[in-house]
């Protein structure tokens, strides 16, 4: 099977899922749209996806997911008061957030898990490689993380997962590579388990939230039964994929905020907090006043 030559034009975003993690809060609430100081989690994952130049987004959603598709919809209403206001500042921002990529949804009709969901986009990725983001997934870096893949993408011409070294207690909640080390931060994938048991990972490298992924991944998924969770996991489509092309891994620069659960999002609120252009100082002195 050939790899894709392809520059990388398209991302899918991943914005389907229960967010059982965080319960109750998304009982009624997409977890994509959780506060991350003044702007909803996803918008970060739209945020990173801009920044490594690519303009075309598919965010594959669910019932209930509605307020994503409203946030980054232009809001006339709203762009009317502010402009009567003369809130120009608010208005230029309010603006952006809807001309910041061309973004195209795509309705998980059942939740059948991660791979699932990236098979639902199937026909609107077509025959090209793409980028894979699950939002929950914040990174603080230099260099976007996604670009990073890229990077490695443009050298090998093969699927690239982002890998970081991880706690032997936290490897059952991730897939995890079995790898041999090709340069400084680049793998070439030999083996991949989605949650391991305890004990039993075969590295301590788990895949995070960013992928390239070249478009036979697609006909793996069609062949991958229900896995870890009944549900039909990507790790288990790309250890398909391992048998017809090299699959790669990218061990980013960069800090990552799992804000898909209480405490990772509380740092990645507090991390974000602290930086941020506006209220950074006065939530630094904040800190340090209280006991
Ligand atoms: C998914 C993937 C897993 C990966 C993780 C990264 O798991 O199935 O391989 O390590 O994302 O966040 P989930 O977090 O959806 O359980």
């Amino acid at each position: 099977m050939k790899t894709g030559k392809a520059r990388i034009r398209k991302a899918v975003i991943t914005a389907a899922g229960w967010g059982t993690r965080f319960l109750p809060m998304t009982k009624s609430q997409p977890k994509e749209m959780l506060p991350l100081v003044d702007r909803p989690l996803i918008h970060y994952a739209v945020e990173e996806t801009v920044a490594s130049e690519i303009e075309d987004i598919i965010i594959v959603t669910a019932q209930g997911k509605h307020s994503i598709e409203n946030y980054f919809d232009r809001s006339f209403e709203l762009e009317h008061l502010l402009e009567q206001r003369g809130d120009t500042k608010l208005l230029e921002q309010v603006r952006f957030i809807s001309s910041m990529a061309n973004i195209c949804y795509i309705r998980q009709r059942e939740q059948l898990g991660l791979g699932h969901a990236v098979l639902t986009t199937k026909q609107v990725v077509g025959q090209e490689p793409f980028a894979l983001l699950l939002p929950d997934d914040i990174f603080g870096s230099q260099v976007p993380v996604l670009k990073q893949l890229m990077e490695v993408y443009e050298e090998y011409q093969g699927s690239v997962l982002a890998v970081e070294a991880m706690r032997s207690e936290d490897l059952p909640r991730y897939g995890i590579i079995k790898a041999q080390s090709l340069e400084k931060g680049v793998y070439q994938i030999t083996d991949l388990v989605e949650k391991p048991a305890k004990g039993e990972a075969p590295s301590n490298l788990g895949i995070v939230g960013r992928y390239i992924l070249t478009p036979e991944v697609f006909d793996m998924l069609e062949r991958t039964p229900p896995g870890k969770e009944g549900e039909i996991q990507l790790t288990d489509a790309l250890k398909l994929l391992l048998e017809h092309q090299a699959v790669y891994a990218c061990r980013y620069d960069g800090v990552r905020y799992d804000a898909g659960s209480p405490l990772g999002w509380l740092q990645a609120t507090v991390e974000l907090a602290l930086r941020h252009p506006v209220l950074g100082a006065e939530f630094t002195e904040y800190l340090k006043r209280r006991r």
